[in-house]
């Protein structure tokens, strides 16, 4: 990359993301998902399959280092897992809200949607959200699925196909004990989030395999990393405790592939390539952001989100919550140089949605080994 070159005109909010105020609510909550009886959706895949015939194994001593690491960290998610563990649903919700996690009783709601609600309301809808955030997982699992077998097809180095390929069995597994988990410990799921659905599709379209890299292992993963942390740390359920500590031993490993992959290809690029990938970034953080609104929870509830949403968003322990999500996806965009280039940009745009503060915790290419499972963890057949 040269330092003379100019730089490009950045795209307009209405440009990446379709409006031109990113937080215009209404415009927010228009998109939404109007497929829901759909069992399939087909999305185009622009890339060139790509064959390499440079064998030389090691020649990026950190992919095979990701790869040998992954090879001894399967496990099995009907085996590994106390699939036996009764959960009740409601006790974990009323367990949250004892944490702090919920709306707490000294908050003032009078003139609000919430004003009549009583404790089965409350519980309701921490029911409700459980449902809601686990099958958004669930979907993005399967996002993981198809965009690392995208990967294996598309990247020119063998190190990364090697690795990319037990990431493929790593979102199998995913999505495989998210389904269960749904299926038979919680009480309903969702359709995939409008949002989320948007930007699966950007990222599966888009012909060039390091934006792959960049929607899925640094925006996507790097955000359940995130959340993934924050549940595990917070619920008191074992099994879903157990399953999360499982998953995120294999999740920093994957959002790590990101980064040390995209580490040496950045360097490569022109500012105006750069310029795209930082358009790219924002407009990922912000589909995830808006997804987090969980509109059809509230249509669940038969509650306006236009109304709910507002006074929702004003709550301490929410804007806590959506500000955790962006703590691995900030660092990393650092490390890759993407808050920087173009006279900073993103990093002006992260400072406008308020997660710039998280520049300078550790990036995923280091802390990565933390996550890993102790000998003897998996397989084990107990919950920790
Ligand atoms: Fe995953
Ligand atoms: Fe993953």
């Amino acid at each position: 990359m040269t330092t003379t070159e100019p730089t490009p005109d950045m795209a307009s909010n209405a440009e990446i993301i379709g409006r031109h105020d990113a937080n215009d609510l209404a415009e927010i909550l228009a998109i939404s998902n109007t497929d829901v009886h759909a069992t399939i959706r087909s999305v185009a895949d622009n890339a060139d399959a790509i064959f390499t015939w440079d064998y030389d194994k090691g020649a990026r001593k950190p992919l095979e280092k990701l790869y040998e690491k992954a090879k001894t960290s399967q496990w099995n998610g009907e085996t590994d897992l106390d699939w036996s563990i009764d959960v009740d649903q409601e006790a974990v919700v009323a367990a949250n809200a004892a944490a702090g996690l919920g709306i707490s009783d000294d908050m003032d709601l009078s003139g609000t949607p919430f004003a009549s609600w009583g404790d089965d309301e409350w519980t309701q809808l921490g029911v409700e959200s459980q449902n809601w955030m686990l099958s958004q997982f669930l979907h993005g699992e399967q996002g993981a699925l198809l965009c690392t077998a995208k990967i294996v097809e598309t990247v020119p180095w063998i190190d990364a196909k090697y690795y990319a390929a037990t990431q493929v069995m790593d979102e199998a597994r995913h999505v495989e004990v998210f389904a269960k988990y749904l299926n038979t410990k919680l009480s309903g799921t969702y359709p995939v989030n409008a949002h989320l659905g948007l930007l699966l599709d950007d990222i599966v379209e888009d012909s060039r395999w390091d934006m792959t890299y960049l929607g899925m292992q640094i925006m996507v993963e790097g955000l359940a990393l995130a959340a993934f942390g924050f549940m595990h740390q917070m619920t008191t359920e074992p099994l879903l405790k157990q399953l999360l500590r499982y998953v995120m031993s294999d999740e920093a490993r994957h959002v790590a592939f990101g980064v040390l992959s995209l580490k040496e290809y950045y360097e490569g690029l022109t500012t105006a390539e750069l310029k795209e990938r930082q358009e790219f970034a924002f407009e990922a953080a912000l589909r995830m952001r808006d997804r987090f609104l969980q509109q059809e929870v509230w249509e669940r509830m038969g509650m306006s989100p236009k109304e709910v949403i507002p006074v929702i968003a004003d709550l301490p322990q929410r804007q806590l919550f959506q500000q955790m999500l962006f703590t691995k996806i900030v660092p990393n965009c650092k490390k890759l140089g993407l808050l920087d280039a173009g006279d900073g940009w993103l990093r002006q745009k992260f400072g406008e949605i308020g997660v710039i503060q998280f520049e300078d915790m550790a990036d995923t290419g280091e802390e990565y080994e933390m996550f890993a499972l102790a000998e003897g963890e998996a397989g084990s057949g107990a919950p920790a």
